[in-house]
């Protein structure tokens, strides 16, 4: 749901909160579906992931922290790869999607789980090499790559660069010659779906910056120039339609009309593409409202899907690809805040809403203010017995749609220096987190058997200011002094 036009506040949700959020019987209890595999309260009402206390990680590391569970995001890269890889007539390949969530200890993971890496920038791409993450499983995205980034992905090997317009093609000619080497490509097409998601992350329909379109006959042309090109290895076209996506049937349709487009290009060239990509977003469970499907079920759907549509065009079935980011980092981390203050305001008609403000907010989770994104919350250092109360989680910015959870029960008695624990952080909120209003950037935490490991340790105020040249109008470049 969009915000109201007169600004959140005015939205059309009660103080009894949205329709689907149900008042529950235990505040204390998780739900499990949301939570990373291994979390669990404790008896005294603490909340533990990977056999560590939240409490002792918020000791030693500090609040607010994101909480990384190991066992969760790698049983997930498994679950991908070996469901999609699971039917024997059909060869998939599973790409995680970096964007979601990267950095050079997961790109390991990834590389042990023997998945491939989406990389959509030089910058992704370097966390990949020093992660020594193997280059020819690497496929490089995005719709403005620079000559520098496209450089130094062909000197570097990466086994598929996807190309998003009729400028890169050029470009990538180019550098191609200039190094004498080649490069392995992949045409990022527009299928023309609208996926029932928000409108910043529906990438198929038509009018948006990404892919070539195949009605107007672009994706063709860029195939035509591609498949021409001597330093051009085209592997296949390239369709994602947009993100959190819960139901196969959008993906149905891309799939028709890319493979339409695949036998086109078979029936005036004469090359059956080798492979085809159908891209990422699969949905998780933010809240109770959302019930997505598990990879084993998707895969199956979707090798269904290809394998009847391939069958039907009389074409063989090219070696498939997918580039899960949310669905394998989503679940697998959760955000741990301490609350600072709680204050009840009274709305019209006398109803009263309780925010609840964390030591973080906008900057180390930016979805809800930008999706509308819901999330849900537990008390994560004790137990209580107060009635639940309807809270809003916000954060410490200076700004008033800075807001982390938008409606959630909460005990009655929650108080300063509680620590709450939101779930479902681990894809797009490290990834999107910002130094807003000069805030440091939280840790990331893996915890696994007991033992936690810091991945990404929080930022301090020299790095806050290690950019910051200090130059004063006399003073050159350098800082004063
Ligand atoms: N492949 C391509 C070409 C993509 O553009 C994306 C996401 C993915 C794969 C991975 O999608 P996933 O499986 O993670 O849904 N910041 C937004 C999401 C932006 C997605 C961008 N592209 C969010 O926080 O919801």
């Amino acid at each position: 749901m969009r915000a109201h036009e007169a600004g959140w506040a005015h939205a059309a949700v009660s103080v009894r909160g949205p329709a689907w959020l149900r008042e529950p019987e235990d505040a204390n209890a998780l739900v499990p579906r949301l939570w990373p595999a291994t979390a669990r309260k404790r008896a005294a009402g603490v909340l533990e992931v990977g056999g560590v206390a939240v409490t002792d990680l918020v000791r030693e590391h500090g609040s607010p922290a994101y909480v990384l569970d190991e066992e969760d995001f790698r049983g997930r890269a498994r679950a991908f790869r070996d469901g999609f890889d699971a039917p024997p007539d059909v060869h998939w390949d599973v790409f995680y999607a970096g964007k979601a969530f990267l950095c050079t200890t997961v790109a390991r993971w990834i590389a042990e789980e023997g998945l491939s890496l989406d990389v959509c920038t030089g910058g992704e791409l370097a966390v990949a090499e020093r992660a020594g993450f193997p280059m020819t499983r690497i496929g490089f995205h995005g719709n403005n790559k620079s000559v520098g980034e496209l450089e130094r992905a062909v000197e570097l090997g990466v086994g598929r660069i996807i190309v998003d317009s009729f400028h890169e093609l050029e470009r990538l000619s180019r550098i191609t010659r200039e190094l004498g080497r080649t490069a392995r490509v992949m045409v990022r097409v527009t299928a023309g779906v609208e996926a029932h998601t928000h409108e910043y992350i529906a990438t198929a329909h038509e009018d948006q910056k990404f892919g070539l379109s195949i009605s107007s006959g672009d994706a063709l042309d860029a195939v035509r120039q591609a498949h021409g090109d001597p330093g051009l290895e085209l592997l296949g076209l390239h369709s994602h339609i947009g993100s959190q996506i819960f139901d196969s049937a959008g993906f149905e349709v891309a799939a028709r009309r890319v493979l339409a487009l695949h036998q086109q290009v078979s029936d005036e060239l004469g090359v059956e593409l080798p492979e085809l990509d159908l891209g990422g977003g699969f949905g998780i469970a933010y809240t109770t409202q959302d019930d997505p499907s598990d990879a084993a079920k998707l895969a199956s759907e979707m090798s269904r899907i290809v394998r009847d549509e391939c069958a039907s065009r009389g074409l063989a079935v090219p070696r498939l690809s997918i580039e899960p980011g949310r669905a394998v980092a989503g679940p697998a981390m959760c955000t741990v805040y301490e609350v600072g203050t709680v204050k009840a305001v009274e709305l019209d008609g006398g109803a009263v809403r309780t925010y609840v403000s964390v030591d973080g907010g906008m900057s180390d989770n930016i979805r809800t203010a930008l999706y509308d994104a819901e999330y849900s919350c537990t008390l994560a250092n004790r137990v209580s017995d107060a009635p639940p109360m309807l809270s809003r989680v916000v954060g410490k910015h200076c700004e008033a749609g800075d807001i982390v959870v938008m409606d959630e029960f909460l005990p009655g008695d929650l108080a300063p220096g509680d620590l709450l624990a939101v779930p479902g952080t681990g894809a797009y909120c490290w990834s999107m987190a910002s130094n807003y209003n000069h805030v440091l950037r939280p840790p990331v935490v893996a915890v696994r058997d007991g033992v936690a490991r810091l991945l990404i340790r929080r930022e301090t105020v020299d790095d806050l200011l290690a950019t910051d040249t200090g130059a004063y109008p006399d003073s050159g470049t350098g800082a004063a002094g």
